[in-house]
């Protein structure tokens, strides 16, 4: 999933089927989404890592993402059932 909310693009829920990985699916994806939001006009994509999902890191290192120090804080509006 991608959005572009007129100031930066956001990937979310990045995933191949744990059957299919290495197959070249989630760089696929990665590179659609960037060209989707490239031609909406958004100047910078990013997204939010588990800071723990070291193999995650990884696979955006390889593809020319910068890693970032932001934290990161929530609050939830609708209880997590
Ligand atoms: C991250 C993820 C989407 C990558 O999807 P993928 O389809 O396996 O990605 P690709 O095949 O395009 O590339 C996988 C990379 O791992 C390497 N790889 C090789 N065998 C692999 C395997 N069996 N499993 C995973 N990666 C493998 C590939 O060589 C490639 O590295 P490189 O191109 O940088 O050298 C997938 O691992 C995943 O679904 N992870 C769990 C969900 C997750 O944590 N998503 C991130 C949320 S922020």
């Amino acid at each position: 999933m991608a959005g572009y909310d007129g100031h930066r693009g956001w990937l979310y829920y990045l995933a191949a089927d744990p059957s299919r990985r290495g197959e070249g699916i989630g760089s696929a994806l990665v590179a659609e989404a960037e060209r989707r939001l490239a031609a909406l006009g958004c100047p910078k994509v990013q997204l939010m890592v588990r800071s723990d999902n070291e193999s995650v890191f990884a696979f955006y290192d390889a593809r020319a993402y910068t890693r970032e120090s932001v934290g990161v804080t929530g609050k939830r509006l609708v209880a997590d059932v």
